[in-house]
């Protein structure tokens, strides 16, 4: 009888800064272009996941897989994938990516083995941030170091989701567009400390799902939209290298006018979609309108933020360290009806004395931002509470991986899930 393998690993969502949107690819999720991210930080956004192997010794039984995400239970039948009800996870998929690695992996007779698997965000899905990308590339590093996978990471995680290449890695990442598979991979660009005082607030307006998922939009645009032939040409000829260069000198208007030029030229493509896809709602243009007037606060011409939405209402700010507080200041003031709970429930930071920053702002400052609100509220915004949660983090580092590390695993070694 052979020891179990189990691998777990932790792996967070990405957020894009040049973005990616329409495939040339359907079946191997290639890119009709590059892109660009920003990975979070694993101390306020992460999955974790546990893949574990066991050998099946008795020959006249199938193998089988076991998958359970966030307490819900699918069992996958390979050979007959359309008898799997209700999926917990997008099936095709999860099985392109297992047979790309069994195809080409190191251990002996790889499909000799029952799955199981278990996997958990530690933020709540409520929050209206997708998984998909942290989910894909946890999968996938558990299942190259379960089986020795011999080849590339995120070339595997690409075949679950797109983006989730990018969240093989921490830092500043580069997904490249490319014919041949395994040349669209992900690789890092610069690592987490390159700009430590680059912060992310995800601005989390709506906690639904999307009307239309991303897989269905970029079919869609890639069919009917004339302006994606001019985005793809933009973005590959200068986009790409334009943002590289502003990370590495880290020059932030650069940086921020690029951010949010992208992210307003991908939603002028969705806009082209036929019919229209459309992605950001009234709240999501109240921030654009809030960081657009921020950035005019000081009439010094220094952008101080950045907005960038993707395929959802939902808004991420890039902002350095010398003005995150006074921006937070805005948000918590814009309209918020003040509660005595607000700032438990409403911000969820990397930094513990992040919701104590009332006092660090100095009192002059304070005054120009309190008349700031009082002429945005006046002029624009009228809706109280509108923003469900803050989640502030800084640039995060690499996935963690444990191989035959039981004690950090989500699984026992009887493949039932650990307790509570
Ligand atoms: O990888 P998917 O199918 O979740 O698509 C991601 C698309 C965007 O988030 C809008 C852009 C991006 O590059 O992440």
């Amino acid at each position: 009888m052979t020891d179990p393998i189990v691998v777990t690993s932790e792996c967070s969502p990405n957020i894009a800064l040049i973005k990616y949107w329409g495939k040339s690819n359907e079946e191997l999720i290639l890119p009709l272009n590059g892109s660009i991210s920003i990975t979070l930080d694993k101390s306020v956004l992460r999955t974790k996941t546990t893949v574990v192997l066991e050998k099946n010794t008795d020959q006249s039984l199938k193998s089988t897989i076991k998958i359970c995400l966030n307490n819900e239970l699918q069992e996958v039948d390979e050979t007959n994938p359309k008898s799997n009800g209700k999926q917990v996870i997008n099936v095709k998929r999860f099985i392109s990516v297992l047979n790309m690695v069994r195809n080409s992996c190191l251990i002996s007779d790889p499909y000799s083995y029952n799955i199981s698997i278990s996997s958990n965000n530690n933020f709540p899905t409520a929050c209206g941030l997708a998984s998909s990308a942290s989910g894909f590339a946890c999968l996938a590093l558990c299942l190259a170091n379960a089986f020795q996978y011999k080849g590339d990471i995120s070339e595997l995680a690409r075949l679950g989701s797109g983006s989730a290449c990018r969240s093989c890695f921490g830092g500043f990442v580069k997904w490249t567009a490319h014919e041949e598979s395994n040349k669209s991979v992900a690789s890092v660009l610069f690592d987490h400390n390159h700009w430590p005082e680059m912060n992310i607030l995800a601005l989390i307006l709506e906690d639904e799902r999307k009307i239309v998922s991303s897989t269905d939009g970029m079919r869609d645009t890639t069919k009917t939209s004339q302006l994606l032939k001019h985005r793809v040409d933009l973005v590959e000829r200068e986009r790409l290298t334009q943002m590289e260069t502003a990370i590495r000198d880290k020059d932030f208007n650069s940086f921020a006018e690029l951010v949010m030029k992208d992210s307003n030229n991908f939603h002028a493509i969705c806009m082209d979609t036929y019919p229209p896809l459309f992605y950001l709602n009234d709240k999501s243009k109240l921030i654009i309108r809030l960081v657009t007037e921020f950035n005019k606060l000081d009439g010094d011409n220094n952008l101080k933020a950045a907005y960038s939405f993707d395929a959802g209402p939902n808004s991420f700010i890039f902002i350095l360290d010398k003005y995150v507080l006074d921006f937070v200041y805005l948000l918590k003031n814009i309209n918020f009806e003040k509660s005595e709970n607000v700032d438990k429930n409403f911000i969820l930071s990397v930094t513990d004395d992040f919701l104590r920053l009332e006092e660090k702002i100095s009192d002059a400052r304070k005054a120009q931002l309190d008349d700031f609100i009082a002429l945005f509220n006046n002029r624009f915004c009228n809706e109280k509470r509108f923003i469900k949660y803050l989640i502030h983090s800084k640039v995060g580092n690499d996935p963690l991986v444990s191989v035959n590390d039981w004690s950090v695993s989500l699984l026992k070694n009887n493949c039932k899930p650990v307790d509570k």
